[in-house]
């Protein structure tokens, strides 16, 4: 039985990672699977975000499973390793935007998981870490590279070198999740987010996603050049004929989506 549930609620899909008794723990056909999954949801016109969270009350994702990561050697880990990042890349190039739900722990892998999502919201319960080094390895999904760039080398770095535990309150001062919301609330509240999201220009939305997103791969030079070059891409569209016409009408906009 596949461990990823899809469900749809009008232009929102919910993904769920579904191993609650091995609290959510990546083993490679999840992996997989949730690939599989973000990319055939990207592509659908009908979907206007992304929500990705973990089924049950503990945990969002704990790790990498353990179990598939011992004798690996110098061929397998590295494969494992880009394994786990193809999928962080799919979220990341995704042209929808993706909300990650953290509802319990995000553990190794589930917080790198996290890591590639646009937007992170926890439970007021949720505890996140990248405890590698204690198990002798070090973060390969992302963790060592996106975590620097989101919230600064030095909070990075103490995650990483320590390997404990933060809990929620901390994540959000040290800007590592978006808000904090108990847990019973978390989806509904995540919804709310997404729902705004889905309210405005859709292709506007994924060229928005798009500019920041290869920005920070570029000097600021290079980055502005690409932020006017979608801002000519998102001016030939009916996207801002009906935008811009709809504000002028003091009426809310029709969006295509298509
Ligand atoms: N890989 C494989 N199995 C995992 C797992 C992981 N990353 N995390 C949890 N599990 C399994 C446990 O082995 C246990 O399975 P079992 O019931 O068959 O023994 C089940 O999930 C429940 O976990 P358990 O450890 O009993 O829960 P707990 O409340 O005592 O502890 C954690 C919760 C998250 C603190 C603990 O499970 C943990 O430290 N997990 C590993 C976290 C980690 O190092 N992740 C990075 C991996 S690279």
């Amino acid at each position: 039985m596949s461990a990823i549930q899809v469900e749809r609620e009008g232009y929102l899909a919910v993904v769920t990672i579904n191993r609650p008794e091995k609290l959510n723990a990546l083993d490679h056909d999840t992996i997989g699977e949730l690939q599989a999954q973000f990319e055939a949801l990207s592509a659908e016109d009908g979907v206007g975000a992304i929500i990705l969270t973990g089924a049950g009350e503990k945990a969002f994702v704990a790790g990498a499973d353990i179990g598939g990561l011992v004798g690996q050697g110098v061929f397998r880990g590295k494969r494992n390793a880009q394994h786990g990042q193809s999928l962080t890349r799919a979220i990341e190039r995704s042209p929808k935007p993706v909300i990650v739900a953290i509802n319990g722990f995000a553990l190794g892998g589930g917080l790198e998981l996290s890591l590639a999502c646009d937007l992170r919201f926890a439970s007021d319960n949720a505890k996140l870490g990248l405890p590698e080094v204690s198990l002798g390895i070090i973060p390969g999904y992302g963790g060592t590279q996106r975590l620097p760039r989101l919230v600064g080398l030095g909070n990075a770095l103490q995650l990483i070198l320590t390997g404990d535990h933060i809990d929620a309150a901390e994540a959000l001062r040290i800007g590592l999740v978006n808000g904090v919301f108990p847990q019973a609330d978390l989806l509904d509240e995540v919804k709310k987010v997404a729902m705004r999201i889905v309210s405005r220009g859709p292709h506007a939305v994924a060229l928005a996603k798009q500019a920041a997103r290869r920005g920070t791969q570029m000097t600021l030079d290079e980055g502005l050049e690409l932020e006017a070059d979608l801002f000519g891409a998102i001016s030939a569209t009916e996207e801002m004929d009906e935008g811009l016409k709809a504000f002028l009408e003091k009426r809310k906009p029709a969006w295509l989506r298509k």
